[in-house]
């Protein structure tokens, strides 16, 4: 499916028909999850990936619409990362092995110092929440892509899923996404008019 139709047919599925999705596919999907872009490259993220029936029924109650959490197939579980050292030694290395010229490194260093090392807890946790929404589109119309359908939850406990999940204290669950294939038919698409959206 070209990426315009992706977008079109991609819709907020509220309810799964309880089908599993193959193994392949969410590989595929967490491929495309990973290609997302991110400011300074630093890719703040790390996604829990939920299968198992009991885990989902033993996280449904700490999200707003039990229902779509228990008949998904899988539902991904994403952390903005605010271990801002670690992700910029990580990204620093990469680019190193890639060859970047020294110049560009210490660019970027000095862009990572400014923009994200000065920030405290919570302005990390913003500053990665903005990214991990990047990778959710994908994931989105990712899964669309892939043949089946998605949900953006933010209607969810985080502390309940940090609690149930065990999530290190550097990571915040952010947002949820089920995964599976829809078992209603897609509500026609309600949005602004163009010219409302167009300052
Ligand atoms: C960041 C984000 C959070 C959302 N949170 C929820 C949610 O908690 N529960 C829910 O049922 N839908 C949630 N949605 C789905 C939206 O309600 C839905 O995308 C919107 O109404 C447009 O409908 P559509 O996606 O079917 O085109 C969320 C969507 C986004 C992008």
């Amino acid at each position: 499916m070209e990426f315009p139709e992706v977008v079109r047919q991609r819709y907020a599925t509220k309810r799964f028909d309880g089908r599993t999705l193959p193994q392949g596919k969410i590989d595929e999907l967490l491929e495309l999850i990973r290609l997302a872009p991110s400011a300074l490259n630093l890719q703040p993220w790390k996604i829990k990936v939920i299968s198992d029936p009991e885990m989902k029924a033993t996280l449904a109650p700490a999200t707003g619409n039990p229902e779509m959490t228990t008949t998904a197939s899988h539902i991904l579980v994403f952390c903005a990362d605010t271990e801002m050292e670690t992700l910029v030694g990580k990204t620093m290395d990469g680019m190193v092995k890639a060859g970047v010229p020294g110049q560009i490194m210490t660019h970027v260093r000095e862009l990572c110092e400014q923009m994200v090392l000065c920030l405290d807890t919570q302005q990390r946790k913003e500053w990665s929440t903005h990214q991990v929404f990047l990778a959710l589109g994908n994931a989105v119309n990712g899964a669309k892509a892939l043949g089946f359908d998605s949900c953006p939850v933010t209607e969810f406990k985080p502390e309940e899923f940090r609690r149930i999940l065990n999530v290190p204290a550097h990571l915040f669950p952010v947002v949820i996404c089920p995964l599976g294939y829809g078992a209603q038919p897609a509500n026609p698409k309600l949005r602004f008019p163009l010219e409302d959206i167009l300052l």
